[in-house]
C-alpha cells in the first residue's frame, strides 16, 4: 500500500512517499481502507522527535492518528462492525498509523459515521473532538450553565470544544487573534477575547473550567480567572499542581485516551447539526502536500482542521 513515512526525526522534508506492506489484523481489530486522514500537532511533534522517549517508536514511522474510511476485513472476535461499514476513529498511538491507504484498528476505538458525514468531516473529528470531550465532560464534568474558557478556540480542539460546550448548555469564553473573532462568534462562543489587544486574565473571573491548548504564560495566567473549586486542564504541558492546591482549584494534564463509544456522541451531535468540523483545507495524499501541511500546523494558526483526502 502507499504510505507517507519518516525514516528519521527532523523537518517536514523527512516525510517521504513509500510502498509498504498492508497491515495484518488481530482477532479484535478491523482493517480500515482510509478515505481521509487529518493533521494534528502531535504529527509534527513526533516527526521532530519531541515524544521519542515517551513513545519508543521504530522507523519507518507512519504518522497520523485520525482516520475515516471503509472496513475491508474484520477479526474473528469483532462483534459490532462488518465489512463495508463507514467508520471514523482515533486509532491507538502506534508507529504504523494513518498516513496510509490502510490501518488496523481495535474495534473499541471505532464509531460508525452518519450517512450525512463526509469522509473528510469524519477524519477532522476524532483526535481533536475526543480531546475536547475528555477535558470538558470527563475531567471537568461540565454542567448546563457552567462558564468555560477555551483557549485557542479556532484550533482543531478548540473549535470542536466550543460547539460541544454550547450543545451542553455552557457559557463559553474563548481566545483567538483578530482574524478569528467573527468565526468563533458564528460557532456560538458567547465571549471572544482577541488576545492581540486584550488580556483574558483582566476581563474574566469566576470561570468554572479552563481548557488550555496554548501553554506557557496562558496556562500560568489561567489560574487567576478560576472560581474557588474550579478546574483547569492543559493538553499542552503539566500544570503546577502545588499552585493549584494553594488556590483551591484542581489542575491536570490531560493526554487523550481514545474511545469509540465517546466518538458515537460526535456522530449524534453531527447529525443534529450541533458539532460540525471546520476544514481549512483538504489536501492531496502526496509527500509535498503533507510537508506543506506540517509546516502550516507547526506555524500554529490553522483555523479548524487540515484534512488529507487519501482515496
Ligand atoms: N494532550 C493531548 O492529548 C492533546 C490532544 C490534542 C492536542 N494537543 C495539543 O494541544 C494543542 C492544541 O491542539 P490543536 O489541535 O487545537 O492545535 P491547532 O489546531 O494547531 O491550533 C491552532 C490554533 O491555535 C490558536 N492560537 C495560537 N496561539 C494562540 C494564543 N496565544 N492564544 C489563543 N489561541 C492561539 C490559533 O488561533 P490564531 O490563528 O487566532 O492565533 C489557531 O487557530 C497542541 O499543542 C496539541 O499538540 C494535546
Amino acid at each position: 500500500m502507499k504510505a507517507i513515512v519518516i525514516d528519521e526525526y527532523g523537518g517536514p522534508e523527512t516525510l517521504q512517499e513509500r510502498e509498504v506492506e498492508t497491515p495484518g489484523i488481530d482477532s479484535d481489530q478491523v482493517l480500515v481502507e482510509i478515505q481521509a486522514t487529518s493533521i494534528n500537532p502531535i504529527d509534527w511533534k513526533v516527526r521532530r522527535g519531541y515524544l521519542k522517549q515517551m513513545l519508543g517508536f521504530q522507523f519507518p514511522i507512519i504518522l497520523g492518528w485520525d482516520a475515516a474510511g471503509i472496513i475491508r476485513e474484520v477479526g474473528a472476535n469483532v462483534k459490532d462492525f462488518e465489512v463495508g461499514d463507514r467508520v471514523f476513529t482515533r486509532p491507538e498511538t502506534t508507529d504504523k498509523s494513518t498516513y496510509a491507504e490502510y490501518v488496523a484498528v481495535d474495534e473499541e476505538l471505532l464509531a460508525k459515521m452518519p450517512e450525512s458525514m463526509s469522509f473528510e468531516q469524519g477524519a477532522a473529528i476524532p483526535l481533536a473532538g475526543l480531546t475536547a470531550y475528555q477535558c470538558l465532560m470527563d475531567f471537568a464534568e461540565m454542567k448546563e450553565g457552567d462558564h468555560v474558557l477555551i483557549h485557542a478556540g479556532s484550533g482543531g480542539v478548540g473549535h470542536l470544544g466550543i460547539q460541544l460546550a454550547k450543545s451542553y448548555g455552557a457559557y463559553v469564553s474563548t481566545t483567538a487573534s483578530s482574524k478569528n473573532v467573527d468565526f468563533l462568534k458564528e460557532l456560538g462562543a458567547d465571549h471572544v477575547i482577541n488576545y492581540e489587544n486584550e488580556d483574558f486574565s483582566e476581563v474574566l473571573s469566576d470561570v468554572d473550567f479552563v481548557l488550555d491548548g496554548v501553554g506557557g504564560d496562558v496556562l500560568v495566567k489561567s489560574y487567576e480567572v478560576l472560581k474557588p473549586g474550579g478546574k483547569l486542564a492543559s493538553i499542552v504541558e503539566p500544570p503546577n499542581e502545588e499552585e493549584a492546591k494553594e488556590r483551591g482549584v484542581k489542575a491536570s494534564f490531560q493526554w487523550l485516551e481514545s474511545n469509540g463509544k465517546k466518538l458515537e456522541e460526535f456522530a449524534r451531535l453531527f447529525k443534529s447539526g450541533e458539532v460540525v468540523p471546520t476544514i481549512q483545507e483538504t489536501l492531496e495524499f502526496t509527500e509535498q502536500a503533507l510537508q506543506e501541511a506540517h509546516q502550516k500546523s507547526e506555524d500554529g494558526h490553522v483555523r479548524g482542521k487540515l484534512v488529507v483526502k487519501v482515496k
